[in-house]
């Protein structure tokens, strides 16, 4: 067939579905690669005009490409059009800078730092809930430390600790321990049981929950707070960078500040909010808090949240748990929960996968190689755009995470 030339207006008019309609709604990301217009994001306003399914996000893409650069500016943008972001664990500590700018809070946990979080505050809500809060984070934290399941004998005697403990004004994790060790006879006996059984069904859990007390993390969650995390602030970074790369502690300290933000999830009045997972990869290797994740991001639903899970790439997701376990049911459920999936460069053994799992067509498939430092892929439910997001200077001076590597110059590397 003989090739047919004409000028792109001429075209549009022939083929005029090239590229979805413009998205002017939300707060701008930058151009639409296509068309050149703005490109703009809200997921609320997006939800409410029927765009999305949920206001969730997934950001996916190799190291260095801008994924959290754009997480922050999608962040402070927000903020200044009255939403509000929480950070519940920042692995590289590179949120604080951005959390310090907009007047928000942040908290630094580790070895060094004299914060203290008690992962048992209250909280509001009535004694039910909160006894119902406390001890299923118990339980996360044991079965984290223990790596295995408990048992039903040991929910039992960790449930009538966690009862005793409360009697105390604010019970902290060693009250729990020595209430664990020391059972209530007339507790366990309503059970159909013997404080001598209570304490040995709950000795191992015990041993588990004594990783908070001492080691690494002593001196980080066993005690009362040492300040209060408001969540009416404009941003809220828990940074864990002081953790290094001891994964178990950082699966740890997550679990201990999940439970703030099941707590400041339903503050009452507080808005729309992002709850941003940057590194979610790191924090995801951990089954409970996958299961944490889960359950929170049910509750996000009825509070108008919108989560953002940051990962390198979609494979990640097969690092939670094993082939065909719950935790990786989960981790997939997580993902069919995003309805905004923004894909960034992908290496090419990675493209079959991501195309299959996201219903990418052909060309968009070729596309996430070749994609520069900023550029990505929004795949929405029934548009998909390539955004080059624009960083105002202001901001790439905040987000700057190459200094470091610009700091040492070949041959310049100290000793
Ligand atoms: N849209 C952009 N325009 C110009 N520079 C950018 C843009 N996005 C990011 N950068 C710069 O690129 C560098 C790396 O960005 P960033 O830290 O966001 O990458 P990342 O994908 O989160 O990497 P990692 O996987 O290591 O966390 C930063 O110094 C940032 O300032
Ligand atoms: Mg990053």
């Amino acid at each position: 067939m003989a090739p047919h030339r004409a000028s792109s207006a001429t075209l549009a008019g022939a083929y005029p579905f090239l590229t979805a309609p413009a998205l002017d709604r939300g707060v701008l990301v930058g151009t639409d690669a296509l068309t050149g217009g703005p490109f703009c994001f809200d997921p609320w306003d997006l939800y409410a005009a029927g765009e999305l399914t949920n206001p969730n996000l997934l950001l996916a893409g190799v190291i260095g490409q801008g994924k959290s650069a754009l997480a922050k500016s999608l962040a402070v943008r927000s903020i200044a059009a009255g939403r509000r972001v929480y950070v519940p664990g920042d692995p590289k500590g590179e949120w604080a800078a951005v959390a310090r700018a907009v007047g928000g809070v942040v908290l630094a946990l580790g070895p060094g730092s004299a914060v203290r979080l008690n992962p048992l505050d209250a909280g509001d809500g009535d004694p039910a809930a909160v006894h119902g809060r406390r001890a299923r984070l118990l339980v996360a934290l044991a079965e984290t430390t223990l790596g295995r399941p408990l048992r039903p004998a040991e929910h039992g005697a960790l449930d009538a600790a966690v009862t005793v403990a409360a009697r105390r004004p604010a019970p902290t994790v060693p009250d729990v321990i020595d209430a664990l060790a020391a059972p209530d006879p007339d507790a366990a006996r309503a059970d159909g049981s013997t404080a001598v059984e209570r304490t040995a069904e709950g000795r191992e859990v015990a041993h588990g929950l004594r990783r908070l007390v001492r080691g690494d993390l002593a001196g980080l969650f066993d005690g009362p707070s040492t300040g209060h995390l408001d969540p009416a602030a404009p941003m809220v970074a828990l940074d864990l960078s002081r953790l290094g790369s001891n994964e178990d502690a950082l699966a740890l300290a997550m679990t201990c500040t999940s439970a703030w933000l099941e707590a400041a999830l339903a503050a009452p009045g507080a808005g729309p909010r992002w709850v941003i997972y940057d590194e979610a990869w790191r924090l995801m290797r951990s089954q409970a808090l996958v299961q944490r994740m889960q359950a929170q991001w049910k509750l996000s639903r009825a509070y108008g949240i919108a989560n953002l899970l940051i990962l390198h790439r979609l494979s990640d997701l097969d690092a939670v748990g094993h082939a065909g376990t719950e935790a990786r049911a989960i981790a997939a459920g997580l993902l069919a929960d995003c309805s905004t999936r923004v894909i960034y460069r992908q290496e090419t053994d990675q493209l079959a996968a991501t195309a299959a799992a996201l219903g990418l067509t052909g060309t968009e498939r070729d596309l996430l190689p070749a994609l520069g430092r900023g550029t990505g892929l929004w795949k929405l439910p029934r548009r998909s755009h390539v955004v080059h997001h624009h960083l105002h200077p202001d901001e790439a001076a905040l987000f700057d995470t190459d200094a470091a590597m610009r700091a040492y110059p070949t041959g310049k590397v100290p000793s």
